[in-house]
């Protein structure tokens, strides 16, 4: 008989489980709910069960009003659940909130190579002094990298560099892997008219590998070509970078004659520092450490820029970023530059907040 179905056992059992329902505080207690009723032992499926054991007369309307209850508290599930879903919603973004206005964690993951901030300080330095930025590839061909700076073919001081040579291409020429910045000293002259003041900082390569040699280093090139350029303008702008540079308000500079092709008259730079007792103090004592070369721009090289040395003179200078570094930051080991090691790099390495300016020094190191 379909009373019998739709008897309060029925009412009893759909007000249980929409009770069971409205009252699940959250999706895991809506979810036993809905085992309860509907689950395979559910009080709603054992309801179904009856419908087998009836006449099949009576069981068509039993089972319209089973159906009913079902979809009853199938409906108040479904209803329930977009609720209790947008509460969890709610109260996962409001837990996740950021306060930006609190101060960055105490331990900020990710330092900057001690070779990146180098570069940030020394073109910082320069920056202010009126020069401007200029790079070039790092696979050269002979021209720039030797014939143009006045290495003529033949001549010794090309065996003064340990020269990675590719293979050869199409013109029969080996390119390069470039052995110092001096090539981008061309390519400007060639393709800027002076006056010129640039900085070029840049990968260089040479074939040699011991405890103060790398293959891959890093360089910095500078170059001013001017019409009334002289010696007196190098040595000033070289002494202000390194005061600038190593911090320091008085450092004696000595400028000792040397020699490259591409420059004439040439200089060595070396800072007055003091080794005593196995310390290495800058700025003071009686010993000489060589941080730069540099000199007036030959003639030769102006000439093969196509430039008229008659009206244009200049000076450049040129220095091994790795060896300031470790001056600067008292690094003792070139070749821990390249190991990857991230302990190194934690002890080392610069927050990305330290942003080099002349006003807060050239670290521009702030309080980690
Ligand atoms: N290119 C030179 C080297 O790698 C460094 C150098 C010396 C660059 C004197 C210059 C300079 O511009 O004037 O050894």
């Amino acid at each position: 008989m379909s009373d019998s179905v739709a008897s309060p056992d029925l009412d009893q059992i759909v007000t249980a489980a929409l009770s069971a329902v409205a009252s699940a505080a959250d999706l895991a207690a809506l979810d036993a709910a809905r085992v309860a009723a509907l689950g395979k032992k559910g009080t709603i499926s054992e309801a179904m069960k009856v419908l087998g054991t009836l006449a099949p007369e009576e069981r068509k309307a039993a089972g319209a009003v089973i159906n009913a209850a079902r979809d009853q508290v199938v409906a108040a599930l479904d209803a329930r659940k977009i609720v209790l879903e947008g509460e969890a919603l709610a109260a996962k973004l409001s837990a996740e909130t950021i306060d930006l206005t609190l101060p960055a964690p105490a331990i900020a993951v990710g330092r900057l190579h001690p070779i990146s901030q180098t570069i940030d300080e020394i073109i910082e330095i320069f920056g202010e002094m009126g020069f401007s930025l200029a790079e070039g590839p790092d696979i050269e061909d002979d021209f720039h990298n030797f014939t143009a700076l006045n290495f003529p073919p033949g001549h010794p001081a090309r065996e003064m560099h340990d020269t990675f040579y590719l293979n050869p291409n199409e013109a029969g020429e080996r390119p390069v892997l470039r052995t110092h910045t001096s090539p981008v000293q061309i390519r400007t002259m060639m393709s800027a008219k002076p006056p010129i003041r640039v900085i070029i900082p840049g990968r260089t390569f040479r074939s040699d590998s011991d405890q103060t040699h790398t293959p891959m280093f890093h360089q910095v090139e500078g170059l001013v070509i001017d019409e009334a350029t002289h010696m007196g303008h190098l040595k000033g702008c070289l002494i202000e970078f390194v005061k600038a540079f190593f911090e320091l308000d008085q450092v004696p500079v000595r400028f000792r004659p040397s020699f490259f092709p591409f420059t004439e008259p040439s200089a060595e730079v070396d800072i007055g520092c003091s080794r005593k007792g196995g310390e290495l103090k800058l700025g003071e004592g009686d010993d000489w450490l060589e941080i730069l070369g540099c000199g007036m721009v030959h003639p030769n090289v102006i000439r093969n820029c196509g430039l008229d040395p008659q009206v244009y003179q200049g000076f450049a200078f040129g220095m091994g970023i790795e060896r300031i570094a470790m001056l600067k930051y008292g690094i003792p080991d070139l070749r821990t530059f390249f190991d990857a090691d991230l302990r190194w790099l934690g002890h080392y390495g610069f927050s990305a907040f330290d942003i080099p300016s002349l006003v807060t020094g050239t670290t521009g190191r702030v309080a980690r």
